[in-house]
């Protein structure tokens, strides 16, 4: 018998390392949603009165440049290449069938004049700016309607500046909502890879409205203490491709979105198909997050290969009463925490409202959440999962789940209310919501 199963354990071995071998021969990705575009037109910053000193603004030239872009239309799109050298900056709006290429060196730097920063509107489905009412501050590098659009080159950088902007928020001085690094807004095959993105003033990444975006080989840097600094933020947008990324910033390094309360359910445009793979970040919020603003509904999300440090939430689903929306269909696999004050955090009750206009009755739902292979370490607590008691969270299922450190002497591992799920292989055993197994709920998960 004993030397049946080792037989037994040496061929699954050797299957397994088989296995192994053909997908290191492969490496999975999403990131041909978008199609590789070569472009043959090419042309220089400096061609249009671009200066890399640091102190001219470029704000002429990078417009110049793409107006011509837009207008010539050259077969193929046209590829804009900024040398090296650092180039000021005021905010700019790029055109479909463009490449913006930042060589080894170049640095694309946002202007401090924040008096002279344009305003746009709201976006429908917040009804306001985020942190503003009214309007906010155009993007530093923005998109509306556009596609076939790439920002790639060999890890240039393009650097906010945002100091200024948090110190307004700070000292509770900001008029409007603060400018996002990148933002493409109703704008589908969009590409940002190979780029550094640092100090942004608000959020780094923002998609929204938009589909076929791909954000590969990408680093994110903001100071730990810089406020709402998150790093990519996929909003009411589907087919988001996320892999092979570094991310470490002031907020959520990476949070799916769709709109806020009353204006997000009337806008009604949801979240799908986003694929976040081989990422590793840090942040004092959450490590990856769904939410809070999910009013027009999250699904088929798909994060694996994960690595979180110092990270205050690991695996963050949030949302709260008056922001309806359905988040379901939801996994995390091969998730590793290393420090974190909890591991996994599913709530009901995070996150302000636009104004006193949300309807309370708008419960959202949350269901078929399934987290898997996560294994954590220096973690304080397991796991806190507060559904709402009128809508609890359903098919929520754990397998394979080790979440330990330094437990608090006084919260037990694993906290849940209003949930229903089932779990196998969990550890510290969870809460006992989660430990029988509920008909049906994750009969086909373990
Ligand atoms: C750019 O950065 C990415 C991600 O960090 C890295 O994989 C790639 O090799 C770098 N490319 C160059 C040209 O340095
Ligand atoms: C659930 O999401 C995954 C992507 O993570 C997708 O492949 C699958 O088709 C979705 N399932 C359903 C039933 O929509």
């Amino acid at each position: 018998m004993v030397r049946f199963l080792l037989l037994i354990f040496i061929c699954s071995a050797a299957i397994s390392n088989l296995l192994i071998s053909s997908a290191l021969a492969e490496v999975v990705t999403c990131s041909n949603i978008v199609p590789r575009r070569y472009r043959h037109d090419k042309i220089s910053i400096t061609d249009f009165g671009g200066v890399g000193d640091g102190r001219t603004l470029n704000t002429k030239a990078f417009r110049a440049a793409i107006y011509r872009i837009q207008h010539l239309k050259r077969r193929g799109g046209t590829l804009l290449f900024i040398p090296p050298g650092v180039y000021l900056t005021e905010s700019f709006s790029l055109t479909s069938h463009m490449t913006l290429y930042l060589a080894s060196g170049a640095v694309i730097k946002a202007t401090q004049d924040t008096k002279h920063w344009p305003l746009i509107a709201p976006l429908p489905s917040y009804g306001r700016g985020r942190e503003r009412p009214g309007g906010r501050y155009m993007s530093f590098i923005q998109g509306d309607g556009l596609q076939d659009v790439v920002i790639t080159g060999d890890n240039g950088t393009i650097d906010g500046q945002g100091d200024v902007w948090w110190n307004m928020w700070r000292q509770r001085t900001l008029q409007y909502t603060r400018p996002n690094l990148l933002e493409f807004l109703n704008s589908r095959d969009i590409v940002i890879s190979n780029v550094i993105l640092k100090n942004s003033p608000f959020w780094n990444i923002h998609p929204v409205y938009s589909s076929n975006v791909v954000i590969r080989f990408v680093t994110i840097l903001a100071p730990l203490d810089s406020p709402n600094t998150d790093g990519i933020d996929p909003d009411s947008s589907s087919n988001v491709c996320i892999e092979d990324s570094y991310i470490s910033c002031g907020d959520d390094a990476l949070a799916v979105k769709s709109g806020w309360d009353e204006y997000g359910i009337a806008y009604g445009r949801p979240s799908s198909g986003i694929t976040i793979r081989r990422v590793t970040a840090s942040s004092p919020f959450s490590g990856i997050a769904i939410g809070s603003e999910a009013s027009g509904g999250v699904e088929n999300v798909l994060a694996e290969h994960i690595n979180l440090f110092n990270t205050g939430i690991g695996l963050h689903i949030k949302t709260n009463t008056g922001r309806g929306g359905t988040i379901k269909n939801i996994t995390f696999s091969h998730v590793y925490i290393e420090e974190a004050r909890t591991g996994i955090k599913i709530s009901g009750d995070v996150g302000d409202h636009p104004d006193d206009k949300f309807n309370p009755n708008a419960l959202p739902i949350v269901k078929d959440i399934t987290i898997n292979n996560v294994w954590g370490v220096k973690i304080r607590q397991a796991g806190l999962i507060r559904g709402i008691k009128n809508s609890p969270f359903t098919q929520i299922c754990l397998s394979d789940i080790y979440l330990h450190g330094v437990m608090g002497p006084t919260s037990p591992p694993w906290q849940c209310s209003n949930v229903l799920g089932a779990s196998h292989q969990v550890s510290p055993s969870p809460c006992s919501e989660l430990v029988t197994q509920q008909p049906g709920s994750c009969a086909n998960h373990f």
